[in-house]
């Protein structure tokens, strides 16, 4: 079944319209891919952000992603668009992707570690308050695992006879490899509800995915075990980065070479080459948060161990920078001003990008000020 099909089976004949609240790192490029793959739907992407919106419209794109400018101009203004009114779009909207930020809460319960769902929780409100039709509204931000159980709660509150399916449909890609990504996904991830209705939208989000995905790599799951596998794959890439570089100490104690030793274990097919490289340790938006949010997680649901053990993938990637900063402190006879850090600051520029708010960031420029 395509999705045009699916539609039609549901509704009537008239064009798919997806809208995408969040016009970020996420929403933007996914949505413009499936523009380009899929000319029959109409995707509008919107965002409360005047300035990220007019960017979109422009030729000085927001984000860059290799290839992105050449998608964008494909498509936009013909079944992509880019706007700041959020509610008639959202109204207009058969499919609705929700793509909002979902920071580390900075006050209240759980500061530090859980999830901030205030943005996802206020375009949940709006989606209910404008909402006439039924609609299938997707998860695309990272968000704990039982969200949807109250977004639904939201939208179902006071739905005035409008019918919601929420979907889990976690977003896997990298920023700097983002439509590569998108065109050739290892997987694309559908959680809906066990019910026929949640099985239907399943399906129909499933036929966007099936323009141009080889179906067995679109895996279907309940809601529960999509939101949960997006967390848990970050926090097993991360893994793989604190456990090779918890033993570039041990090697440099030992005169081992973290290089030749992570290429020899790699080269085992069960444990693979990727994301063995040593290095200062990870940065970017999403893989301390997401261990933050499950540990937070493990810790809600009684569960102190588990919540120990991923902890440790933080506390390593922590000493990792600080053992880098302090070699690089040492190397300047332990007196560095701000010219000789220039060299490390740009590197911490360069590596850590926009995510200068990022806790561990701080922390790590902070060392490289001194
Ligand atoms: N960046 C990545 O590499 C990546 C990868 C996979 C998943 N994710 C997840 O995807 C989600 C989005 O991440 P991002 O990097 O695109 O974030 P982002 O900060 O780049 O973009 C989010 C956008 O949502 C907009 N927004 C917030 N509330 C809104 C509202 N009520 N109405 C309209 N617009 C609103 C903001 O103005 C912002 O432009 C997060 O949950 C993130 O964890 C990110």
């Amino acid at each position: 079944m395509n999705i045009i099909e699916a539609h039609e089976k549901g509704r009537n004949s008239r064009m798919v319209k997806i809208c995408c609240i969040g016009a970020g790192y996420v929403g933007g490029p996914t949505m413009a891919v499936i523009a380009l793959k899929c000319p029959a739907v109409e995707v509008v992407v919107v965002d409360i952000s005047v300035a990220r919106i007019n960017a979109w419209n422009s030729d000085q794109l927001p984000i860059y992603e290799p290839g992105l400018d050449d998608v964008v101009r494909q498509c936009r203004g013909k079944n992509l668009f880019f706007s700041t009114d959020v509610e008639k779009h959202v109204f207009e909207a058969d499919i609705i992707f929700v793509s909002v930020n979902t920071p580390t809460k900075t006050s209240g319960l759980g500061a530090g570690k859980a999830a901030d769902l205030t943005y996802w929780e206020s375009a949940a409100r709006m989606i209910a308050d404008v909402s006439k039709s039924d609609k299938i509204v997707v998860e695309k931000s990272t968000v704990p695992v039982k969200t949807a159980e109250a977004i639904e709660k939201i939208l179902t509150h006071n739905s005035k006879g409008v019918n919601y399916q929420i979907l889990s449909n976690p977003e896997f890609l990298a920023e700097g490899t983002a439509i590569q990504d998108l065109f050739n996904p290892d997987r694309v991830l559908i959680g809906g509800r066990e019910t026929p209705e949640g099985q239907k939208a399943v399906q129909v989000l499933k036929a966007v995915y099936a323009q141009w995905v080889p179906e067995d790599r679109i895996i279907t799951s309940n809601l529960w075990s999509a939101e949960l596998t997006k967390l848990t794959a970050n926090a097993f890439l991360a893994d793989r980065i604190s456990s090779v570089n918890s033993l570039t100490a041990l090697c440099e104690a030992t005169g081992a070479d973290v290089t030749e030793v992570a290429y020899s274990v790699g080269m085992d097919s069960r444990i693979s080459p990727k994301f063995l490289n040593a290095s200062v340790g990870f940065g970017g938006s999403c893989f301390q948060k997401d261990i933050l949010n499950l540990v937070y997680i493990c810790e809600c649901n009684g569960l102190p161990e588990v919540a120990e053990y991923w902890k440790h993938v933080i506390r390593i990637n922590d000493n990792q920078k600080s053992r880098f900063v302090n070699r690089v402190v040492a190397s300047m006879f332990n007196t560095p001003s701000p010219e000789r850090n220039c060299g490390a600051r740009l590197f911490l520029q360069e590596r850590h990008g926009r995510h200068e708010g990022d806790a561990g960031n701080r922390r790590l420029q902070g060392l490289a000020r001194r």
